[in-house]
């Protein structure tokens, strides 16, 4: 009792999903059986919902944005484990007996479950999304006025001073795709800061951070080529935490955007 009340002072986020819940308690008490039900929670918001819970509870095993990570297999590629939204429901609920796999708190309700049922799903959606752009224009436009393809590969082709698009389409959703294009600052993984080196002459070399550690540092910089340096071997060095990916805005019209989005949003795996 005295741990749950604790984890729930500490866990704001789940404060505020029992307070969305309508009446949790009664929600809580029906048998397991009756998960049987349909899933009703389906909407854009619920989906949203879904994936808050996901990244709080399940993102440490299975990724942020359920791609896979060390302790968890890729969710994104269809599942095995099961084929209706109830069975998906009691994997998620109970998890898989002796495996990792532990499914979500206990004090999580039914509801909370549905709503990561219906983001898994989202994750596995091949069905058709309204995208306004064109995908053939877009991609006429990665390679070409865009300059995308200096830093980005898709497929074995292209740059690699930013993340492999190749899959992009998996595992981002159409407005996330939006703000990447517009707004790169946000969400900077610590895989894309950059390093600026001031060497003992006084030279700077400046380029993606590749490694880090105690003692010593390694960078690629704009042509690709890698640096390596003892901490203790150079002047000094800064860490800068913004995206070097130049926003769209103000380059690329509305329209062009949109189609570069599209074009991105088809980059996916496709079902086998
Ligand atoms: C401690 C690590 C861990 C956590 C936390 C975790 N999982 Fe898993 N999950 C696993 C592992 C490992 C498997 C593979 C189990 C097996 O061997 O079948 C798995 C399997 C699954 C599967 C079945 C995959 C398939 O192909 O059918 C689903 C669905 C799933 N997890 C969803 C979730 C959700 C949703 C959460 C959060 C509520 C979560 N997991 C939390 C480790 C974890
Ligand atoms: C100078 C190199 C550079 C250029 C040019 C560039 N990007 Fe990026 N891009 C990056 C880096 C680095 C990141 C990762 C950091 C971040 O999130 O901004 C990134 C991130 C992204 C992401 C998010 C990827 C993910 O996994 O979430 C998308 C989508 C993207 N870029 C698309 C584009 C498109 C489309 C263009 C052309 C209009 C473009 N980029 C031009 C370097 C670049």
């Amino acid at each position: 009792m005295s741990m749950r009340s604790l984890w729930a002072t500490v866990t704001p986020m789940l404060v505020a999903l029992l307070v969305l819940t309508t009446a949790p308690a009664a929600v809580h008490a029906q048998p397991r059986e009756e998960a049987t039900a349909d899933n009703v929670f389906t909407g854009t918001l619920d989906v949203r919902m879904g994936q808050r819970v996901f990244r709080q509870q399940c993102g440490r095993c299975h990724g942020r944005d359920g791609a896979g990570g060390e302790l968890g297999p890729d969710l994104t590629q269809g599942l095995s484990s099961a084929s209706t939204d109830a069975g998906l429901f009691q994997i998620v609920r109970e998890g898989i007996p002796n495996t990792q796999m532990i499914g979500i708190s206990r004090r999580s309700t039914d509801q909370s479950v549905w709503m990561v049922v219906s983001y898994l799903n989202s994750l596995n959606d091949t069905a058709d999304v309204d995208v306004p752009g064109s995908a053939t224009s877009g991609q006429q436009l990665f390679a070409g006025k865009g300059n995308c393809n200096s830093c980005h590969m898709v497929n074995g082709d292209g740059g690699r001073r930013g993340p492999d698009l190749s899959r992009v389409g998996n595992r981002r959703e159409l407005d996330e795709l939006v703000s990447a294009l517009r707004s790169p600052d946000e969400d900077v993984t610590p895989r894309w800061w950059t390093l600026r080196v001031t060497r003992e002459n006084g030279s700077v070399v400046e380029g993606l951070r590749m490694n880090e550690d105690t003692f010593s540092m390694r960078l690629m910089d704009e042509n690709e080529d890698l640096w390596s340096f003892s901490k203790s071997g150079v002047r000094s060095y800064d860490r800068v935490k913004t995206s070097t990916m130049p926003s769209v805005d103000g380059v690329l019209t509305d329209g062009e955007v949109d189609d570069l989005v599209a074009y991105l949003y088809s980059l996916r795996r496709e079902e086998s």
